[in-house]
C-alpha cells in the first residue's frame, strides 16, 4: 500500500467512528464570488441544466440560506428549504425539489435567517444526510452567497473545485481577489477556476482573467485556471423576469453555448483521478472537528 493509500485508510478509520463515509462519487463544485450580483445563481442553474442534458445526474444546492433565489429563477415555490434541514433536522429527501428537465435542487429559502450557526449535533446530521446524497449524483453544485461568510467558507474549502465568478468591472475583480485571499489563507491545494461573466467580447474575458491571475500569482502564490467567458446578454434578465432558465429558452444562443462549454470543461476534469484525496465530506468533517476557519 503506498503512502497516500495508508493515510487515506487511517483517515477513514478515524472518520468512520463519527460519520458514514461517502466514497463516491459526486464531484462538488462551489460557485462563489467576491461582489454580489455577478451571476452566480444564473450560472449555477444553467450549468446544472447543461450537465443534465449531457446525461449527468446533478443536484443543485442553494447555499445562500435565507437569501436563496434558485426557486425564483425556476418559478417554483419549494415547500421545504435548506433552512428546514439545518434548523429542523429535516432529511434531504424531504426537501428536494424538482424543476425543469427534472433538475433536483434544494432551495435556500428566504427569511430572516441569513446563514447558519450550527450546533455540532446539527452539523453532524447535515453531514450524514449530505454524505448519503453524494452517492446518488455525478455533480453537486453549491450556489454560494456573495463574499464568504464564516459558515460558508468550509463548504468552499472542501469542494472539489471552486468556480469564482467575476465581471470585467474593477470592483468585481478586486472583490474576487479578496475572496481568493480569504480562501488561500485558510485552505490548501485549492482548485480555483475563474469565470468572467458579462463580457462584451473574448478579449474582455482574457484581460480580466489576466489581471486577476497576475495579482493572485504575485501576492498569494496561488494558481488560477481560466474557465472561460460568458457574454453580456439581455436575455439573462429576461429569463429572470419570465422565471425560465435561458438555456432552455434559447439553447443555441452565444450565451447558452458558452455555458455548454463550461459544462464540457467540468466533465473533462471529472475524469481525472481523485481517489487518493480526502473527499468533500472528509474535509467538511474535519472543519467540524477543528471548528470553522475564520
Ligand atoms: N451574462 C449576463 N448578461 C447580462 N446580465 C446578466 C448576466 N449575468 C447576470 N446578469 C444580471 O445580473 C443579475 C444577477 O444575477 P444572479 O442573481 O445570478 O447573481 P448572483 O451572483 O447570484 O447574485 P447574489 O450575489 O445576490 O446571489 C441577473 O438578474 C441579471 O440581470
Ligand atoms: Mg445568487
Amino acid at each position: 500500500m503506498d503512502q497516500a493509500a495508508t493515510l487515506r485508510k487511517r483517515m477513514e478509520q478515524r472518520f468512520s467512528q463519527t460519520l458514514p463515509l461517502s466514497h463516491k462519487k459526486a464531484k462538488t463544485i462551489a460557485v462563489m464570488s467576491g461582489k454580489g450580483g455577478v451571476g452566480k445563481s444564473n450560472l449555477s442553474l444553467n450549468m446544472a441544466l447543461a450537465l443534465i442534458e449531457k446525461g449527468k445526474k446533478v443536484l443543485l444546492i442553494d447555499l445562500d440560506v435565507g437569501m436563496g433565489n434558485i426557486d425564483i429563477l425556476i418559478g417554483h415555490q419549494s415547500i421545504y428549504t435548506m433552512m428546514d434541514v439545518l434548523n429542523q433536522k429535516m432529511p434531504f429527501h424531504r426537501v428536494l425539489s424538482t424543476g425543469p428537465k427534472g433538475i433536483q435542487y434544494i432551495s435556500g429559502g428566504t427569511g430572516l435567517n441569513t446563514m447558519f450557526e450550527l450546533s455540532k449535533e446539527k452539523w453532524r446530521f447535515f453531514l450524514e444526510e449530505l454524505s448519503a446524497v453524494l452517492k446518488d449524483y455525478d455533480f453537486v453544485i453549491l450556489d454560494m452567497g456573495a463574499g464568504l461568510s464564516k459558515d460558508q467558507l468550509p463548504f468552499a474549502l472542501s469542494a472539489d473545485e471552486i468556480l469564482i465568478v467575476t465581471t470585467p468591472e474593477p470592483t468585481s475583480i478586486m472583490d474576487a481577489y479578496s475572496a481568493i485571499k480569504h480562501l488561500a489563507l485558510n485552505g490548501q491545494e485549492l482548485k480555483l477556476k475563474v469565470i468572467v461573466n458579462r463580457c462584451t467580447n473574448q478579449k474582455d474575458g482574457i484581460s480580466t482573467f489576466s489581471r486577476l491571475s497576475h495579482t493572485v500569482n504575485s501576492f498569494l502564490q496561488q494558481e488560477l485556471v481560466y474557465a472561460g467567458p460568458i457574454p453580456e446578454d439581455s436575455s439573462v434578465s429576461k429569463a429572470v423576469v419570465e422565471q425560465q432558465p435561458f438555456l432552455l429558452k434559447n439553447p443555441r444562443s452565444k450565451l447558452s453555448r458558452s455555458v455548454y462549454l463550461l459544462a464540457d470543461s467540468l466533465l473533462k476534469t471529472n475524469k481525472q483521478k481523485v481517489e487518493d484525496k480526502p473527499t468533500f465530506i472528509e474535509k467538511l468533517s474535519s472543519f467540524l472537528r477543528r471548528g470553522n476557519p475564520t
